[in-house]
């Protein structure tokens, strides 16, 4: 069985305030859902939130990381650098995320990529800094909506995967150190939904695409969907087959929305 995980992306969203207080409720809810405590102590299911990098040490205090950990949540950093330091101004390295208490790190995320010019040879440089500090990388796939129309979805994810991940695509443990989030570019803050059908075929060629060239970690392997994922939309994403999981920016944020999502599916 794979672990479900439910991602919120935060962007550039809350300060350590509003950080602390986003956990402080979402805690309290926690003690009064039993299954969902059940499940995430069981280990079916994972929640995991990235706040930006000046609130990964207000979360890490909010779920009690440095005293036993509290809190059954994960937290991971939206962003490093592959450099483990460096003249390398406004950038964090995978060593300071993992000291404050991250065990994830988002990589190649479409804003990052169409905003800031992230290509597959920096998302390559920085999932290989991630595996070796033993922090699970999430790396983000998908395709534009030209792209999509012009019947390139796969051949552009197929491009993100294989140049993001290169050679540590054959690595025995990869399930246990990767997780893919397949986005749609043009479902992402938009309103638009992949339908579950759509966002199942590609997941499903995500895992094909894995099985081809390591079939026993293609099994392990957890798939995410991400783009516009409301309480309306999450369980019938997470009904399909080979989706593992859900990265939710917007409805994340609020803790009724994502809870909402958490115990919809
Ligand atoms: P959204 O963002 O849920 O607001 O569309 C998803 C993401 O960017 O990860």
């Amino acid at each position: 069985m794979r672990t479900k995980i439910y991602a919120g992306n935060w962007k550039m969203h809350y300060g350590p305030a509003e950080t602390a207080a986003f956990f402080a409720e979402l805690g309290e809810w926690l003690k009064g859902d039993k299954k969902t405590a059940a499940a995430l102590n069981d280990a079916e299911i994972e929640v995991l939130i990235y706040p930006t990098a000046v609130c990964l040490e207000s979360a890490a205090r909010a779920i009690g990381l440095q005293n036993g950990q509290k809190l059954p949540f994960t937290i991971g950093a939206q962003n490093v650098h592959w450099e483990s330091k460096g003249a390398f101004t406004g950038e964090i390295s995978v060593s300071m995320a993992k000291e404050v208490g991250c065990s994830y790190v988002l990589v190649g995320h479409s804003e990052r990529r169409h905003l800031f010019g992230e290509t597959n040879e920096q998302t390559h440089k920085k999932i290989e800094s991630v595996l070796a500090a033993d922090m699970i990388a999430m790396l983000c796939v998908g395709e534009l909506l030209e792209e999509r129309e012009a019947g390139r979805t796969f051949a552009v994810i197929d491009a993100q995967l294989a140049e993001g991940l290169g050679n540590l695509v054959s690595q025995p443990d990869l399930a246990d150190r990767i997780v893919i989030a397949y986005e749609p570019v043009w479902a992402i803050g938009t309103g638009k939904t992949a339908s579950d059908l759509d966002a199942q075929q590609v997941c499903a060629h995500i895992r094909e695409w894995i099985a081809s060239r390591n079939a026993p970690a293609a099994k392990r392997l957890r798939i995410l969907y991400g783009g516009s994922v409301k309480p309306e939309n999450s369980a019938a994403i997470m009904a399909q087959p080979d989706i593992d999981g859900l990265l939710v920016g917007g409805a994340s944020l609020a803790p009724s929305q994502f809870e909402r999502i958490l115990t919809a599916s």
